[in-house]
């Protein structure tokens, strides 16, 4: 099932309750919320406070992408605000199989994630333990960036290795999907698709949702033996 996860980077901070109402009215499967520290990024935005204030606005999971140098440190407290799935960077600071294992061991679902420069195959040691891989399609730091076509290797290939190994991990892109890019995620092996600046600047949010669902289902994997 192809899924989508709008990222609140780019709602109203100042009605993010009813924003995230619009999403769940919208069809959205997750909610991507960006926590950015401004050491590992160049910008800072939320921490587990704010994830905890608006975790009873919606029942959708919250799919928590951490951009943050030390996740270990903050593994509790976004599992005790309500995270569903914690996506942290193998470029971090923290050991990152103990992390992997902290997350488990709250019971909340772990993802992995690499910056545009690190390869695929940096996850692939932890990938039978994970629900989710994430494959920035962007430099991490900013919503409303251009999609960089040229991760859909790394798409490809942790769909294949995925499929080989039987897992059941579904595979994110984040940045920069459009009705035109969320064709060529999909079609890599992408299954769940992160939109921030698409889905909340559009003026029928309910039917942006609708159509890149179609849209990715229609050409999943058609572009795969390309990477
Ligand atoms: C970038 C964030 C993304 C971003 C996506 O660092 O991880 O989630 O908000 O926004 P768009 O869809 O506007 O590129
Ligand atoms: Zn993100």
């Amino acid at each position: 099932m192809m899924k989508i996860s709008p990222s609140i980077l780019s709602c109203d901070y100042g009605k993010i309750a009813e924003e995230l109402k619009d999403m769940e009215r919208c069809g959205a499967d997750y909610i991507h919320i960006d926590v950015m520290d401004g050491h590992f990024v160049p910008n800072i935005t939320l921490g587990a406070p704010v994830v905890k204030c608006i975790r009873s606005a919606t029942d959708l999971p919250f799919d928590v992408h951490l951009m943050i140098s030390e996740p270990l440190k903050y593994i509790d407290d976004f599992c005790d605000a309500g995270a569903d799935i914690i996506t942290f960077h193998t470029e971090c600071s923290s050991p990152v199989g103990e992390t992997v294992d902290k997350i488990l061991s709250r019971g909340v679902k772990a993802s992995l994630t690499v910056k545009p420069a690190t390869p695929a195959e940096d996850i692939f040691p932890y990938l039978d333990k994970l629900s989710m891989v994430l494959v920035m399609t962007v430099e991490p730091g900013f919503g409303g960036q251009s999609f960089m076509e040229d991760m859909m290797g790394k798409v490809a290939a942790l769909r294949k290795e995925i499929d080989r190994r039987g897992l059941n991990c579904e595979i994110e892109v984040d940045g920069g999907i459009n009705e035109k890019t969320i064709a060529v995620a999909a079609g890599a092996g992408a299954d769940v698709f992160v939109s921030g600046n698409a889905l909340f600047k559009s003026e029928n949010r309910k039917g942006t949702v609708e159509k890149f669902k179609a849209i990715a289902a229609e050409n999943y994997l058609k572009s795969i033996a390309k990477y």
